[in-house]
C-alpha cells in the first residue's frame, strides 16, 4: 500500500485544521500511541492528533483523503489484536476527546455518549439511575466505549446479556472520506434497509471512526450472588459449564481459569487471597443475578449439584461485596498477570459451548507438540477460551516460525469444532493472516468489497482484518 509520506507542510495544515496544541510530532508521544496492550509490538504514527469534535473528525478525513494520508483510530489502546497501531505510520488519530456522556434517556433506558467515554464511568453513570450496561471486558476501568464498539467487545456478563452489538441502536460515524453519517435509529425494532449500525460494530476503525453511540440499557438486577468452585481436572472443570445451561440456569457469568491463571495473579496483585488446595487444576468462576433472592438461592444449589458430577472441590460462596471484588479482580487481572510475567501471543478462541473440552485438551496437546507453554481462561459459557502463549525461552526462531503453524493449527480446530478465530478480541493485525481458516476467497472477497465502497483509497486503519 502506497500512501503519502507525512511533510512538515501536512503537520502545518493539520495545525490549521485542530489548532496547534493538538497535534504532536514529539517522538514519547507518538512511541505512547504507537502500542496497545498487544504482545510487544511497536508502530507509531508519524503524528498525533486529538481531535474534540465530530466536525473537526470530518475535516481531519477529508484533509487525509485528499492527500491520501494512512490515518489508525486510536482508544485507549487496550486492544489485543493490534487493531490501535499504525502500522504504515501517518496520522493517529486519538479518540481521547470524546469524552462526555450526552444524555441518560431514563424513560427509554438508552445512553448516547460519545465514544472515548472510559466502559466503567459509562457504566457508573448509568447505575446512578438504576440502569445496567453489561459489557464489561477486563480492560473495563480504561478501555473506551468506542474501542468497545469497534471490536465487539463481551467480557464476563455477555453469557447472558450479549456483547457490544447487542446494545448499539444508533451511530454517528465519520467516513474515510470525511462525510458524516447516522445509523440506526433510537428504536429496539428496526427493519429498514442494510443494517449499518452493525457493519460498523466489529469493524476495528476500517470503515468509520465512530463519533457517537446511541446504547440500549436494561433495568440493574437487585442481586448477584458469586461462587468459586475448584476443580481436580481442567476438562472437568469445561464440561460441567454446558451441563450448568442445560440444567436450565442462566448465569449471569461463567468464567473458566486454568491453575496457572489463577496461581499468576495471587503472585502478581497484593490484595488478594484466596487458598488453593495442591491438587486443584481449574476454577469456575460463576454469577447468578436477579431482582428475587430466594430464587437466586436456589440456582445456586441447583449449580452445586450439577457440578458435583464433575470432581469439583469446595465451593467458596462469597458472602459480601468485598470478596465478591476480590474474586472478580481476580479473574479480571490475568492479562495483566500473564504479561507482568512474560510477552504472550493471545489466541481468542471461540467455540460453541459444549464443545470447550476438546478445545482445552487441543490446545494442551498442540502445545506439547510445538514445545509451547499456555495459560487458558475466559469465557466458558460462551465457549470463550483466551489462550496465551508464553513466549518464556522460546527462541525467536521458534516464535517467528514455528508458532505461526502451531496457532494455524489451534484456529483449525476451532473452526472444526465448528468456532471460529476471535470472540471478542477482534482480528486487528495480528490474526489477519489466520483469516482464511475461517473463510473461503469469496468471502474474503466479499468484505474487501465492503472496505472498498466505504473506504476506496484504503487509507482508514490499513493492515487490518483481512490479508494484505
Ligand atoms: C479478559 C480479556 C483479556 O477476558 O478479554 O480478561
Ligand atoms: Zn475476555
Amino acid at each position: 500500500m502506497k500512501f503519502t509520506k507525512i511533510t512538515q507542510q501536512h503537520i502545518l495544515d493539520l495545525e490549521q485544521i485542530l489548532g496547534k496544541d493538538s497535534v504532536y510530532t514529539q517522538s514519547e508521544i507518538r512511541q505512547d500511541y504507537g502500542s496497545d496492550e498487544t504482545e510487544d509490538l511497536s508502530f507509531p504514527p508519524d503524528v498525533v492528533v486529538k481531535p474534540s469534535t465530530t466536525v473537526d473528525v470530518s475535516a481531519i478525513m477529508k484533509y487525509c483523503y485528499q492527500h491520501n494520508i494512512a490515518v489508525t483510530p486510536i482508544g485507549a489502546r487496550t486492544g489485543l489484536s493490534g487493531g490501535a497501531l499504525s502500522v504504515y505510520g501517518g496520522v493517529g488519530l486519538s479518540m481521547e476527546k470524546f469524552n462526555k456522556i450526552i444524555e441518560v434517556d431514563t424513560l427509554n433506558q438508552q445512553v448516547t455518549t460519545e465514544t472515548g467515554v472510559i466502559t466503567q464511568v459509562l457504566q457508573e453513570e448509568v447505575a446512578k439511575h438504576g440502569l445496567y450496561y453489561p459489557p464489561d471486558p477486563s480492560s473495563r476501568g480504561s478501555c473506551f466505549i468506542g474501542g468497545n464498539l469497534a471490536e465487539n467487545s463481551g467480557g464476563p456478563r455477555a453469557v447472558k446479556y450479549g456483547v457490544t452489538k447487542d446494545f448499539v441502536l444508533s451511530l454517528e460515524v465519520v467516513l474515510p472520506d470525511g462525510e458524516i453519517i447516522q445509523t440506526g435509529a433510537r428504536t429496539l425494532k428496526n427493519s429498514t434497509g442494510y443494517n449499518l449500525t452493525q457493519l460498523m460494530v466489529g469493524s476495528e476503525g476500517t470503515l468509520g471512526i465512530i463519533t457517537k453511540a446511541t446504547l440500549k440499557l436494561v433495568p440493574m438486577p437487585r442481586y448477584q450472588l458469586l461462587l468459586l468452585v475448584p476443580f481436580y481436572s481442567e476438562e472437568k472443570a469445561c464440561e460441567a459449564v454446558s451441563a450448568i445451561f442445560r440444567a436450565g440456569i442462566t448465569p449471569s457469568a461463567l468464567e473458566f481459569m486454568e491453575r496457572d491463571a489463577i496461581d499468576w495473579v495471587l503472585r502478581f496483585v497484593d490484595d488478594v487471597t484466596v487458598p488453593v488446595e495442591a491438587d486443584i487444576r481449574a476454577h469456575l468462576l460463576i454469577e447468578v443475578d436477579g431482582n428475587h433472592l430466594e430464587s437466586l438461592m436456589l440456582d445456586c444449589e441447583k449449580i452445586t449439584e450439577v457440578i458435583q458430577q464433575y470432581d469439583c472441590g469446595e465451593v467458596l460462596f462469597a458472602d459480601d461485596d468485598a470478596q465478591k471484588n476480590q474474586l472478580w479482580k481476580l479473574r479480571r487481572k490475568v492479562a495483566e498477570a500473564v504479561k507482568a510475567n512474560s510477552v504472550y501471543k493471545e489466541e481468542d478462541t471461540v467455540v460453541p459451548r459444549y464443545q470447550l473440552p476438546k478445545l482445552l485438551k487441543g490446545v494442551k496437546e498442540i502445545g506439547s507438540r510445538y514445545g509451547f507453554q499456555s495459560v487458558c481462561y475466559g469465557h466458558a459459557g460462551d465457549g470463550n477460551l483466551h489462550v496465551n502463549i508464553i513466549r518464556g525461552d522460546l527462541s525467536e526462531k521458534t516464535w517467528d516460525d514455528e508458532l505461526p503453524k502451531a496457532i494455524r493449527e489451534i484456529f483449525t480446530l476451532c473452526v472444526n469444532l465448528g468456532g471460529t478465530l476471535s470472540g471478542e478480541h477482534g482480528i486487528g493485525l495480528v490474526q489477519k493472516n489466520y483469516m482464511d481458516i475461517a473463510f473461503t476467497e469469496r468471502s474474503l472477497s466479499v468484505m474487501k468489497g465492503i472496505k472498498a465502497t466505504f473506504d476506496p483509497l484504503g487509507i482508514l486503519n490499513p493492515g487490518k482484518i483481512v490479508p494484505d
